[in-house]
C-alpha cells in the first residue's frame, strides 16, 4: 500500500469517525485509521469536535507516531506547523484553520486577531493563529521524524528547511521568555504549559481578576462534559489573561501570571539535544548545543529541584516561590540524559510512590486535596505524559518499569477508544474519543515493542 497516498488525495476536512466496528482489527489498525481520520489534508486535528485546528504540542506527538505510518506526513505535519511561525522566533499554540466555522472553538481568530495585534511581534500575514505557544517538543519530533526514513528527509531537505526555525524558536524561548533571568524559559497562560486547570495554577490564578461569563462563550462544553473539562472560573481568567496579553501586543515581560516549569523546561532541554544531533547531521558539530542543554539541566536542578518532595516543583516568578503541588510535570525531567544519578533514583521512587503509583501515571498527585480523576489535567492520565516518562525511564534502562508502563499504555488506549485522558485507576474514557495523540503515541509505542520484542529499547 503507497502510504503517502494520504497526503494529496484526500479531500481535506472529510472525516472518518472513530468506529468501535473495527474491533476485529488490530490495534495498530485502529491508531492508524484515527490518524487518518483527523487528517486535513496538510496536518492532523488533536479531535474532529473538540479541537478542529492544529495544535502546537500535539503536532509534535502526533509527528512522533505518524513517522511509522507516513513519514512524508509526518514532515508536512511539522512544516505546516513551523510555517505559521512568528517573526521573533515564536511558533503558536494554534493554527487555525479557515475553513472550519467561527464558532466551532473558542477562542477564535477574531478573539487572538494575530495578523493585527501580533503585527509588531511579526505574526504571519496570511495564516490566523493565536499569540501564545506551547511546550517545545518539536525539535526532538523533527529528529525522530528524520530517523524514520533519512532518504526521505534527505531528499526532501527536510532538516535543512526545518533547522533554522526551530533553531529561532529556540532563542525565544531562551531569551525573550528568560523572565526569571536564570535562564530558564517561563510560560505567561496555563494553556502555554498545556496542563491547563492544573492544581499548579490555583494560587497563581487566584490573583487573577475573571472575564466576565457573559463576555464570551464556551465551545469546549458542546462537545465534552462539563465535569471532565475545565470550570468557568477558570475559563474567566483563562480570557482574562489571554485578552491583557494581546492588548500588549503580545510583548513579552513578566506579567500577572509568568511560571517556569519543570516539563516545559525539560522538553525544551530535550529538544535542545536534538537540535544539537539535527546540527550535526546538517555538517555543524552541535557541541555548543549539547553544553548548553547540560547547564540549563543544571538550572533546572538549581532552579525547581525539592528535595524533600523527591520531585520538581513551579516557580511562581510573581513572588519569587515554589508551588508545591505535585503534577507529573515534576516527573518528566526524568527524560533527560544528564540528570545526577541521586535525581533520578529520587523520581523513580516518586513515580511508585503513593503519589503518582497508580495504572497509568495521574497528571496530579493521588493524594492531593484538588485531585480529581476526571476533571482534565487536575488527577486523569494523559498519554504524552505517560509516554515522556516511559521515554525517561527507557533512557535510564529501567526497562522492567517502562515495559509494564508501556504496556499499561497500549491496553488501555485501546479499549478507550484512544481516549484524550483517562481515569488513572480504572482506565476509564474522559474528554474526546479518537484522540490524535493518543493514537500516534500507540503507534509509536507498538513499534518499539514490536522492534525490541520484551527488551523495548531507544526510539531513535
Ligand atoms: N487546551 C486548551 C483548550 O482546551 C487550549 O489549548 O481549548
Amino acid at each position: 500500500m503507497d502510504r503517502t497516498a494520504h497526503v494529496t488525495d484526500r479531500p481535506a476536512q472529510r472525516a472518518i469517525a472513530y468506529d468501535p466496528g473495527a474491533e476485529a482489527q488490530s490495534p495498530h489498525f485502529r491508531a492508524e485509521r484515527v490518524l487518518a481520520g483527523n487528517w486535513t489534508g496538510t496536518s492532523t486535528v488533536p479531535s474532529r469536535g473538540l479541537y478542529p485546528h492544529q495544535w502546537s504540542w500535539d503536532s509534535g506527538f502526533i509527528a512522533i507516531g505518524l513517522r511509522h505510518v507516513s513519514p512524508l506526513r509526518a514532515q508536512i505535519e511539522l512544516e505546516t506547523l513551523l510555517a505559521a511561525q512568528w517573526g521573533d522566533g515564536r511558533i503558536p499554540h494554534i493554527v487555525f484553520n479557515a475553513s472550519v466555522p467561527l464558532d466551532a472553538y473558542f477562542p477564535s481568530p477574531d478573539f487572538w486577531r494575530s495578523s493585527t495585534a501580533g503585527r509588531a511581534a511579526g505574526a504571519p500575514r496570511t495564516v490566523q493563529t493565536s499569540g501564545i505557544v506551547q511546550p517545545p517538543v518539536h525539535a526532538l519530533a523533527a529528529w525522530l521524524v528524520h530517523c524514520a526514513d533519512p532518504g526521505l528527509s534527505r531528499a526532501r531537505g527536510f532538516l535543512a528547511g526545518v533547522y533554522p526555525r526551530l533553531a529561532a524558536w529556540h532563542r525565544y524561548l531562551l531569551h525573550r521568555r528568560d523572565l526569571g533571568g536564570a535562564g530558564l524559559a517561563s510560560v505567561v497562560h496555563p494553556w502555554e504549559q498545556g496542563m491547563d486547570n492544573s492544581p499548579c495554577w490555583d494560587a497563581p490564578l487566584a490573583r487573577i481578576t475573571p472575564a466576565p461569563a457573559r463576555s464570551f462563550r464556551r465551545a469546549d462544553l458542546d462537545h465534552g462534559a462539563p465535569e471532565d473539562r475545565p470550570t468557568d472560573l477558570d475559563y474567566g481568567r483563562y480570557v482574562r489573561l489571554a485578552t491583557d496579553y494581546r492588548e500588549r501586543g503580545y510583548a513579552d515581560g513578566v506579567s500577572d501570571f509568568a511560571v517556569e516549569d519543570p516539563a516545559f523546561n525539560a522538553l525544551l532541554i530535550a529538544s535542545e539535544h536534538a537540535l544539537a544531533r539535527i546540527a550535526r547531521e546538517l555538517g555543524a558539530t552541535g557541541t555548543a548545543r549539547h553544553a548548553r542543554a547540560e547547564r540549563l539541566t543544571g538550572v533546572l536542578i538549581e532552579r525547581l529541584w525539592d528535595r524533600a518532595a523527591g520531585m520538581f516543583f513551579c516557580r511562581d516568578l510573581r513572588n519569587g516561590e515554589l508551588i508545591p503541588e505535585r503534577s507529573v510535570s515534576g516527573l518528566i525531567p526524568l527524560l533527560l540524559p544528564t540528570l545526577p544519578r541521586n535525581i533520578t533514583a529520587a523520581l523513580v521512587r516518586t513515580l511508585d510512590g503513593p503519589h503518582f503509583g497508580a495504572r497509568l501515571v495521574p497528571s496530579y498527585d493521588l493524594l492531593g486535596e484538588a485531585f480529581d480523576p476526571h476533571r482534565y489535567w487536575r488527577g486523569p492520565a494523559w498519554f504524552n505524559t505517560n509516554w515522556l516518562v516511559e521515554r525517561g525511564l527507557r533512557v535510564r534502562g529501567d526497562t522492567e518499569r517502562a515495559d509494564v508502563l508501556r504496556d499499561a499504555m497500549l491496553d488501555t488506549a485501546d479499549t478507550s477508544g484512544f481516549a484524550e485522558y483517562v481515569d488513572p485507576h480504572t482506565g476509564e474514557a474522559c474528554g474526546a474519543t479518537g484522540f490524535s495523540w493518543t493514537a500516534a503515541l500507540t503507534l509509536d509505542l507498538l513499534q518499539a515493542k514490536g522492534a525490541n520484542g520484551a527488551k523495548g529499547g531507544d526510539r531513535g
